[in-house]
């Protein structure tokens, strides 16, 4: 029992009221249909990473060069992906504490649970393509190889500046704040995955990205139905932070997306040509990284997509010049505070 703590049991019939917010909640609420349907899909396709066909893929079959390039592309995923578990663990506490119904506290630990098994995934990919599990400390085999580590370095760099902001956020905006910047990252998940699943030859590819984007698509239905639930009460400031976090969230995602924005990454002058030649690379020998014109496209129809979304519910969404979206101008976003994920 703690020093400072004096007993109180023998002094009244009950206990005293539980200060709230508290990480404890003695309750199962069920309203929301939608989430107990999709927390039955959850259970029904969970799927291992390490059971993946991976005694079809030898790496051997390829150049070194092309080993580098792919494993390039893997590791720009994991900057995304291997922050996504500590971000919905995060998210997880948060329904706990504000003792949200529980599908909606079962629904988060699924995504928590899915996103693990994507950065395994990242990780079972980048170990066999280098035959090394670290892309930051990997000994580079050609020319291309050493300027993709450098770019690595990079990107690892940025993606590391984002998490302290996002801990500063979590307990200061209200979880359906919060929804926007996850069906934003969840979008652009589905939608690469989607598109890697369609154009890449590799039987293991394949099915990893198919079970990955089936995956964003069940919490891309997490996000919508919660936003059913709370967007039409949404008070006004509320929505105004979420048109400035859709802003923030296309400069971050774009960076897998499409290509990262001078706005939020900080990267040197040649990142962008040594990455443009690796997807080249990567994409003729067989793996399905989108040109730079149907990134533009899909990124765009993506937006579209989320700008439906928040019109339905009157938010006003931000201008996105980028690929061709009108909107509301938004110049005073702090970049230290963002809540995007993936
Ligand atoms: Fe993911
Ligand atoms: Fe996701």
């Amino acid at each position: 029992m703690a020093r400072n703590y004096e007993r109180i049991a023998d002094t009244m019939e009950l206990p005293p009221p539980t200060p709230q917010p508290n990480v404890f909640p003695l309750s199962w609420e069920s309203h929301t249909r939608k989430l107990e349907e999709i927390w039955t899909a959850a259970q029904r396709e969970v799927w291992d990473p390490a059971k993946l066909p991976w005694e079809t893929f030898d790496p051997a079959r390829y150049s070194w060069e092309e080993r580098e390039a792919i494993a390039y592309w893997w590791t720009l995923l994991s900057v995304f992906d291997a922050s996504a578990p500590p971000v919905f663990a995060e998210a997880l506490i948060k329904t706990y504490e504000v003792h949200e119904e529980d599908p909606v506290r079962r629904c988060f630990f699924s995504v928590t649970r899915d996103e693990q098994n994507h950065e395994q995934l990242c990780g079972l990919a980048i170990t066999r393509l280098l035959g090394h599990d670290n892309p930051l400390t990997y000994e580079p085999r050609t020319e291309l190889g050493k300027k993709l580590r450098r770019n690595a370095h990079w990107l690892y760099y940025n993606g590391g500046r984002y998490w302290t902001g996002y801990k500063q956020a979590v307990p200061k905006y209200p979880l359906a704040v919060l929804f926007s910047s996850f069906l934003m990252g969840e979008i652009a998940a589905a939608t690469i995955f989607h598109q890697m699943a369609a154009q890449s030859k590799e039987p293991v590819f394949q099915t990893a990205f198919r079970n990955v984007g089936r995956d964003e698509g069940r919490h891309m239905a997490i996000c919508m139905s919660l936003m059913e639930r709370d967007y039409p009460g949404l008070p006004a400031e509320d929505r105004a932070v979420i048109t400035k976090q859709i802003r923030a969230g296309y400069l971050f995602l774009s960076a897998v997306l499409f290509e990262p924005p001078p706005e939020f990454w900080d990267l040197p002058e040649d990142f962008i040509p040594v990455q443009r030649r690796a997807e080249e690379i990567a994409r003729k020998a067989g793996f399905g990284i989108p040109t730079y014109e149907m990134k533009h496209e899909n990124w765009r129809n993506a937006m579209l997509n989320l700008k439906g979304v928040l019109d339905k519910y009157g938010i006003p969404f931000p201008a996105i010049p980028e690929v061709g979206i009108t909107g509301e101008e938004v110049t005073d976003i702090d970049m230290d505070e963002i809540i995007p994920v993936f």
